[in-house]
């Protein structure tokens, strides 16, 4: 029998790291050259099919990355089923921001949760990369996260990102 299950699942990272990005182009396919910064956080939802008889909903909160809205995190990674920390290849201090930020849910999330770190801006890989993907790689595997680098710009590992996720959850 065909079956929808929902989770609940949320982006966490510095600001101007891509997360908005991320979900645009998760959900719409779009992307945007200038994109406002996001404001307390942003509710979306997208369905990931794993198989025909199997569709899983996410139902995703994009949070706010500016200091002033960290307060606010907590409300929603509360409750989620599963994180995506995101990082900016091109900068150093977005990888420390989303290593505080795991320190933070693996302190304060659901036990159970899953954990995703996602090396945005791969596009900009060739020109202006900062952080070797085997620095990321080495840690997430140590911290036992599931790893992604993406771009949201030319869609790369986008949707693997999300099916990734999808496939770790608990499905029964
Ligand atoms: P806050 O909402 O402030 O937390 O930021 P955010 O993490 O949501 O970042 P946002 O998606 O708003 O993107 C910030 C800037 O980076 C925008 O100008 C985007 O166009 C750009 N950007 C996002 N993703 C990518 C990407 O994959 N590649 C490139 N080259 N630029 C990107
Ligand atoms: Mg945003």
């Amino acid at each position: 029998n065909p079956r929808m299950l929902q989770f609940k699942l949320v982006l966490l990272g510095e600001s101007a790291v891509g997360k908005s990005s991320l979900v645009l182009r998760f959900v719409k396919d779009q992307f945007d050259d200038y994109r406002e910064s996001t404001i307390g956080a942003a509710f979306l939802t997208q369905t990931v099919s794993l198989d025909p008889q199997t569709t899983v909903k996410f139902e995703i909160w994009d949070t706010a990355g500016q200091e002033r809205y960290k307060s606010l995190a907590p409300m929603y990674y509360r409750n989620a089923n599963c994180a995506v920390v995101v990082y900016d290849i091109t900068q150093p201090s977005s990888l420390d921001k989303a290593k505080a930020w795991i320190r933070e849910l693996q302190r304060q999330a659901d036990p159970n949760i899953i954990i995703a770190l996602a090396g945005n801006k791969a596009d900009l890989a060739s020109t202006r990369r900062a952080i070797p993907t085997e620095e990321a790689e080495k840690y997430a595997a140590e911290e036992n996260l599931l790893f992604l680098e993406t771009s949201a710009k030319n869609s790369l590992n986008v949707s693997e990102l999300f099916t990734m996720i999808a496939r770790k959850l608990p499905l029964e």
